[in-house]
Order: C-alpha cells, then structure tokens, then sequence
C-alpha cells in the first residue's frame, strides 16, 4: 500500500548554495555552479537535493532570516536560473526540497517594516507586546549570544516577539492572513516543482503567543495539518521534513497519525548516537531507539551525523553530555550555546575508522538518511569563524585556489587551508582517484544501503548481541531480511547472536565474499573489528544480489 511513499527510502543530501559552487566568480556559491555538480551528486548516489533558504535576504542568519519569500537572492542567481536548476535535478533523476521558514522574517521584511508602522493591513502579523512580557529575557535559541526574546521597538514603541535572533521578529501565526501567506508560498515553490520542505523551527511556529513563556502552553497542531492538507492538495506526492527536537512521546503530535509531518529529524537518536560514539556503549541508543520505533505507517524519520548548526546535545543527561564534551569538544572554543559542539564529523571522530563506523550505523537506522555536503570527503571545520559558520565552510573540490569552489580571490566563506583538513589534502579530486578514499568508500555504502531496501521499508528488531558495543539490527520486508552489526568499541569484539527469522541459518557478507552458517538453533559468534561494521542477507532469501561495487 505504502510502495510509492519515496521518502521512506531516499538519500537526502543537504547543502547551502553560498559554500557549494561558485560559476561566476563573485565569491558566493550559484545555481549555476550548483547545475554543473549535479553529475558529481548523482554519481555519489542522492536521491533527494536539500537546498538551504536561498530567497532574499539581508544574510545575518546564514539565509535564514528571508526578506522576500518570492525571490531568489541576486548573490545567487535569478528565478531563471532557479527553474534551469528545478529542469536539471529532474534530468538527474533528483528531487528538490527547500526550507520553509516560516517562524519568522527578517527584520529588513517589507511586512515587518509595514506592521512597525501600524500599516493597516500588516498590524497584526507579528507578535507585539505594548508592555515589556515578564519573560522578555527567557526562552532563548542562542543563549550566550542572544539577550533576549523581546525587544522594543523605537518605531512602534511596542515589543515584538523573537524566538531567534532580535533580527528574527517572530510572525503571528494567530493571524489566518499570515497562514494564508504560509501557504502561498509552499504554493508558489510547489508549482516550481519542489517535492516538499525542510520546515524549520517547527515547536517555534505552532507555540501560542499567548502562552509564550508559560509552562505547558498549548501548541497549534493543527497549523501542521493545515499546511500538510494544503500540500497534499497541490502536490499529491510533496512532504514536510520537520525540524524538531523533541522528546519522543511529544513527536506523536507531530506526526498526527498521519496527518502532520511526513518526516522529523531524529534529534533523539542523534544525541544517543552521539553518546555511543563518545563512550562505545550503546544501551542509550538502543533505548532511543526503541522509544521513536512507532511511528504512523506513512511517516518517516530522517536520520542524521551533522547538519548546519551546531550538535546539539541538550537531550543528554548531564552525565552523558559531559562524555561527549570531553570525546569530541574538549574545547571550550569548539562548544555553542552551552549545549552544542560546533565541529565536523571528521575532525570530531579523528580515526578514520569511527567516521566510518558512524556512517555507516546511520545508513543501517530505521529511517530515510540525511547527509551534510563535505562529510563524504571527510571536511572539517574553521573555529575561527563566528557561532555554526565554523562548519559552513566551501565545498572542497580540489587543490587549486580557493579549493575549486570560487575563481574569486576574497570569499565570504573562507575555506580551510590550514591543517589536516585544508583543502589541499582534503577534496574531492584527489579522492576520486584514490581507491581508498572517503569518497570512494562513501559511494560503495550508498550502494550498498540501496540494495537494502528493508532499511526504509520494513519492520525491524534490535538482536540482543552479547556486548553492550554491539548494534544488531534485523530488518524484514517482503520476505526479505537483512541484518546489519556494529561494533562501537576501539577494539575488537566478538558479537553473539541468535537469528530467529526465516533463512537465520546462514548470513551472507555483503561487503566480503564470506558467508558465515549458524549451529542447529542459528546461533553465532561473529568477530568483530575495532569499529567494525558488517551487512549480511539472511540465506535462502537472498536473491543473489552482488557485492557493491567499489565506486
Ligand atoms: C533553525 C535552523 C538554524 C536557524 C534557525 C533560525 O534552527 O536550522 O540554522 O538559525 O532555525 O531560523
């Protein structure tokens, strides 16, 4: 019944245009530069392009602070070149979702300026306050940096209401002309022939204003479905990629049994997995795991390493955080808001054997994967920079000046060229050629993963494995299963297993042409390396599908 729901198996690539490709030399990455490195997206193996806010905007929030929704920033390119790039992603065989930033605008919006004003019809489009709120310094998305969540406005002599950044004025979505907007917009987009939308800040758009600061306030679920009605109206096969971290039990209410977001960023498993990897010990992740398996039929979740903005590890226990502190952002330099590491996969990791192991424990969780551009080659990250621009440097193409990315000479991302991750030894020509690089040995486990679709589709069950190191998932669909194993620890470990399923009597290497059989009760003891990671099908089921071949 659910055969066509793409999301539920794709691999999503996210990337910002500013840092991907610049083709005219200003400094600032294109649609155009993009278009020419769509061969190079589909060769690694994307289904699905997730391009960062590229619309209007003054750019004081890396493009999340939009000033005209309708039009795509001149830094840019045109609409033009917008709807060549749309033509392209299809030829390739690629989706497109974009953002939807709808929690707020910039404070440079026309809606905003008119509403400070008391213009007629955009007086009610924010969210004002004629006295100062008693929590006008609570609630804060960035604290350290960010003082407060109201601020007066000289103009209207009235506080306005921001989640974000004071630059961020939130917008009412009380007002139903805001929403009606909201949705133009997903209209105007969908018609370009974008297939959905990362939606940002979600909890944030659907708080009541009302209730801001209060504890327990009520939350406007209904916004989601109302967006998602709209969508599906316009777009049969469009979705929402929520972004929400929240605790499992409250994720129930955003996917509506079905009739709210199509897909969440798994923020839970993210910071578990996290853990996992600081400490080798994956019973918190097991548990975060089995606390986000129900999910409604259609609903998806995207599984993630990194994205755009810092790791945040707020989740954790206290105790938990600290380990992962103390692994990957020792630091004070390398941690955010009090909450986050503001680092790259690579560079955090440092082995290369642990980057490996983590990705590939995310293209084995139950779910639809999200890769950041750069982590296939193993980038990573400039702490001299300002907050999360530490990990939103260029796209690193080559060794030639300014990594590839850009002929101009001053960027407004510079790229890394000191250290171990400087362009120069770290782009994706010289692993192109090296059989042994990152990118080759990303582009064999995105293959790999594509030849289990069980992954995405089917029902799946963590396999007790005898270790507390030891990730043993078992996935069946139609039949088929495959079962994939991991070690988390420095150091080799042997895995137990037993394997109740149909054709648990022999487990066929999908990486090593080896098969391992079972004894009478399809038993196994499984050797395993230091971060050591192993895909098998399950005997009599398998269909002769063929090692990956190397890329
Ligand atoms: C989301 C984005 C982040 C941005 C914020 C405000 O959290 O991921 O990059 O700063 O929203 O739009």
């Amino acid at each position: 019944m659910f055969d066509d729901l793409w999301y539920k198996n794709a691999l999503i690539y996210s990337l910002d245009l500013e840092t991907f490709m610049d083709s005219n030399g200003d400094g600032v990455g294109d649609f155009v530069g993009l278009n020419r490195r769509l061969d190079y997206l589909q060769t690694l193996g994307v289904d699905v392009l997730w391009v960062a806010p590229f619309q209007k905007t003054p750019n004081r929030d890396n493009g999340y602070d939009i000033s005209d929704y309708y039009t795509v920033d001149p830094r840019h390119g045109s609409g033009g070149d917008f709807v060549e790039f749309m033509h392209e992603a299809k030829k390739h065989g690629m989706r497109v979702i974009i953002d939807l930033v709808a929690n707020h605008t910039s404070i440079d919006h026309p809606w905003f300026q008119a509403s400070r004003k008391k213009d007629e019809r955009f007086h009610d489009w924010y969210v004002w306050s004629k006295k100062r709120p008693p929590d006008w310094n609570e609630g804060m998305v960035f604290p350290g940096v960010q003082k407060r969540t109201w601020t007066f406005d000289k103009e209207r002599r009235e506080y306005y209401f921001h989640r974000f950044y004071e630059h961020q004025p939130d917008l009412n979505m009380d007002n139903p002309a805001v929403r009606a907007e909201i949705r133009r917009i997903m209209g105007f987009w969908l018609e370009l022939g974008v297939s959905g939308f990362r939606v940002d800040a979600v909890p944030f758009i659907i708080e009541r204003p009302k209730l801001r600061g209060k504890k327990n306030g009520s939350m406007h679920f209904d916004f989601l479905t109302e967006m998602r009605d709209f969508l599906q109206w316009r777009s049969g096969d469009a979705v929402l990629l929520g972004e929400a971290n929240v605790l499992p039990k409250d994720s129930k209410a955003y996917f509506a049994d079905g009739q709210g977001l199509h897909l969440m960023f798994n923020f839970w498993v993210n910071q578990h997995l996290f853990y996992a990897l600081a400490s080798g010990d994956i019973r918190p992740l097991l548990a975060a795991l089995r606390a986000t398996k129900k999910i409604p039929p259609g609903a998806q979740w995207a599984q993630f390493l990194r994205n755009h903005d810092e790791l945040d590890i707020d989740r954790l226990t206290e105790e938990q955080r600290q380990t992962v502190f103390d692994r990957f952002g020792p630091d004070p330099k390398m941690q955010i808001y009090h909450r986050g590491i503001r680092r790259r996969l690579a560079s955090m990791l440092g082995d290369r054997g642990h980057s490996r192991l983590a990705h590939s424990v995310l293209f084995s969780l139950p779910g639809t994967p999200v890769i950041r551009y750069g982590d296939e080659i193993g980038m990573g990250e400039d702490l001299s920079l300002n907050e999360r621009d530490a990990v939103r440097t260029p796209m690193q193409w080559s060794d030639e000046p300014s990594a590839g990315f850009s002929a101009a000479e001053k960027l407004i991302h510079p790229v890394i060229d000191k250290g171990a991750f400087a362009y120069k030894f770290v782009n994706v020509e010289n692993q192109r050629r090296d059989p042994d690089s990152n990118l080759r040995w990303m582009r064999r486990l995105i293959a790999l993963r594509k030849e289990c679709p069980e992954i995405g589709w089917g029902e799946w069950e963590i396999l007790p494995a005898g270790s507390k190191h030891v990730l043993a998932i078992l996935y069946t669909w139609r039949g088929t299963s495959v079962l994939v194993v991991h070690n988390f620890a420095d150091r080799p470990v042997e895995a137990r297993l037993r394997i109740d399923a149909p054709g648990g009597e022999r487990l066929v290497d999908l990486l090593d042409p080896i098969s391992l059989d079972g004894d009478r009760e399809n038993r196994y003891r499984m050797k395993l390396d230091e971060f050591g990671s192993r895909w098998f099908r399950l005997s009599n089921l398998n269909y002769g599908i063929e090692r990956a071949e190397g890329g």
